[in-house]
């Protein structure tokens, strides 16, 4: 499958290269080729540079952000949450209407320090802030609530008997990014949480979710529903 992946930080890399991996031709959407390759210093949590990254998973290419959406059947939205809604809205119908956009995305604002807060919430979401701006382009929100590593790979904790959720207001589409979940990664717990405006709920989790980083001091954990 051809796949497009939004974004050079760590969730665009856990998905690129996970994908590439499986077989599926990926390109890795940034804001410009030539000044991501050029960078040398390790990221603010010391992941290497993109183009070291890229070095070692030959099978991701890397493009602007309209050429991997171009290339994309399935759009993976990695994007830093303040810069997703204009630049998903820049690309356009053109480019992503008709398709799926899984919205791995969330509302963080750092402007005010650690630990941050959501720059949009209770009456709306970035989940519907992007699918108001792009009414024909499928979105799915999922993913947003754990830690890349494990969105990737659920079995590395408790075996993957732990929960993520979707919202959408496309049945077809969340229908068919959980079957894609469940293939490319094996999730097994994934509940519909139903329209889009459900991802309000899935993304005022964060404020809860970094308490509990700080309490752990480690992204390894999530949450599981028991009834
Ligand atoms: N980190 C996690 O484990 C995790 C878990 C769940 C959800 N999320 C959410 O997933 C998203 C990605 O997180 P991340 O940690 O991988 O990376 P990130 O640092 O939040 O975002 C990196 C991407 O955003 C682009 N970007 C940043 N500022 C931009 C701007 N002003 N204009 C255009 N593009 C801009 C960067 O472009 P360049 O490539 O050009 O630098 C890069 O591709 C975020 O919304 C985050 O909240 C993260």
């Amino acid at each position: 499958m051809h796949i497009a992946v939004l974004g050079t930080g760590m969730v665009g890399r856990a998905h690129a290269g996970k994908l590439a991996g499986l077989g599926h031709e990926v390109l890795m959407g940034t804001r410009d080729v030539q000044a991501t390759l050029s960078r040398t210093a390790p990221d603010e949590m010391g992941f290497p540079p993109p183009g070291e990254w890229l070095k070692d998973n030959g099978a991701v290419k890397l493009d602007t952000f309209a050429g991997a959406a171009g290339h994309g059947e399935i759009v993976l939205n990695a994007l830093n949450g303040e810069a997703a809604e204009t630049v998903l809205r820049a690309l356009g119908e053109s480019l992503l209407g008709g398709k799926i956009l899984i919205d791995i995305t969330n509302p963080l604002d750092f402007s005010k320090g650690r630990p941050p807060t959501l720059f949009v919430s209770n009456t709306d979401s970035l989940g519907e802030r992007i699918q108001r701006a792009l009414p024909k382009t499928k979105v799915v929100k999922t993913l947003n609530t754990l830690t890349a590593f494990l969105q990737v790979e659920p079995r590395r904790l408790a075996g993957g008997d732990h929960d993520i959720f979707v919202s959408g207001d496309d049945p077809e589409a969340k229908k068919t990014v959980v079957a894609l979940l469940e293939e490319w990664y094996g999730w097994r717990r994934i509940t519909d949480l139903g329209d889009i405006t459900t991802a309000r709920g899935a993304e005022m989790i964060l404020p809860l979710w970094v308490r509990l980083w700080g309490v752990f001091q480690t992204g390894l954990f999530n949450f599981k529903i028991v009834k």
